[in-house]
């Protein structure tokens, strides 16, 4: 396994996503509920479509391993990778030791939008995470370009227009991260010319009782890395807007791309 450089930008701006995550790694899991049922939702996926190859599987941005501890099963070869080396040591602590619970179960640092495997793994699956790349849907195309099975979720455009609207009545665009669009990722999938792409969406809301709830949902689990080029201004409107909560829909994208490799 090999990390290909990064460009400077791309390289600052993972510095930047590994730090933030890393700060909240010891209670990213208490917090992390959309993660969570996420990974239930995509481990769910997998299944309906046939589950994982024979052979060995990559996990990108593992985290604190809540996906990994619903598809690593005993034996496996399964590496679980992350940018952050907090959130990895968070992931063996709770997931046990590889050797004593776990065989088949190891762990490397790694950027995702830049790893290349010398020995293709036969599956890579990666949840919630690959919206932090530099260019999302580029990184989904070249993790689907390096295995014969890419299953993966991300959370799509058009995620949380509730809280958007209130930004937009403001006559401003909130500080969430710009999400990648549906089709752009099937498109770039398709030109892959994979032997099988499936895929559902998923529109799943969340209750808040109040917008401080709502931003400390990202806060707390270390992905309040804003936009780039947003400003932080007073945003009194939207919080007295919410005053009496909120209910925020996230659109969640699981797909299955399989190809044979040349
Ligand atoms: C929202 S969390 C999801 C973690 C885990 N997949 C889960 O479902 O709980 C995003 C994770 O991706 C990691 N991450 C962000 N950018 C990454 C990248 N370029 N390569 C690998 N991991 C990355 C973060 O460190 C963090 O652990």
């Amino acid at each position: 396994m090999t990390s290909a450089s990064a460009q400077p930008d791309q390289a600052s701006r993972a510095l930047a996503v590994a730090r933030s995550f890393g700060r909240r790694a010891r209670d990213y899991t208490r917090h992390a509920h959309l993660q969570q049922h996420a990974a239930h939702g995509l481990a769910d996926f997998l299944r309906e479509n046939g589950g994982l190859p024979d052979g060995a599987v990559v996990e990108i941005g593992c985290g604190t391993g809540l996906l990994t501890e619903l598809l690593h099963i005993q034996g496996r070869d399964y590496l679980a990778t992350d940018l952050s080396p907090e959130m990895l040591d968070q992931c063996r602590a709770r997931l046990g030791s590889p050797l004593d619970d776990r065989p088949g179960l190891s762990f490397a640092v790694l950027d995702g939008q830049t790893a290349s495997f010398a020995t293709p793994p036969a599956a890579i699956v990666t949840n919630l995470t690959c919206q932090w790349f530099v260019d999302p849907v580029a990184g989904i195309a070249r993790l689907a370009r390096q295995t014969q099975m890419l299953a993966f979720s991300v959370p799509l455009q058009g995620s949380f227009p509730e809280w958007e609207a209130a930004f937009a009545e403001l006559g401003r665009s909130s500080g969430l991260l710009p999400l990648p669009d549906e089709q752009q990722i099937l498109k770039a999938l398709e030109t892959l010319s994979p032997q099988r792409l499936t895929h559902r969406i998923e529109e799943r809301q969340q209750h808040f009782p109040s917008a401080k709830a709502f931003a400390d949902s990202f806060r707390l689990i270390g992905a309040e890395q804003p936009r780039q080029g947003y400003t932080p201004a007073p945003i009194r409107p939207v919080l007295k807007r919410f005053a009496h909560g909120l209910d925020a829909t996230a659109r969640i994208l699981y797909a299955l791309v399989m190809r044979e490799l040349p």
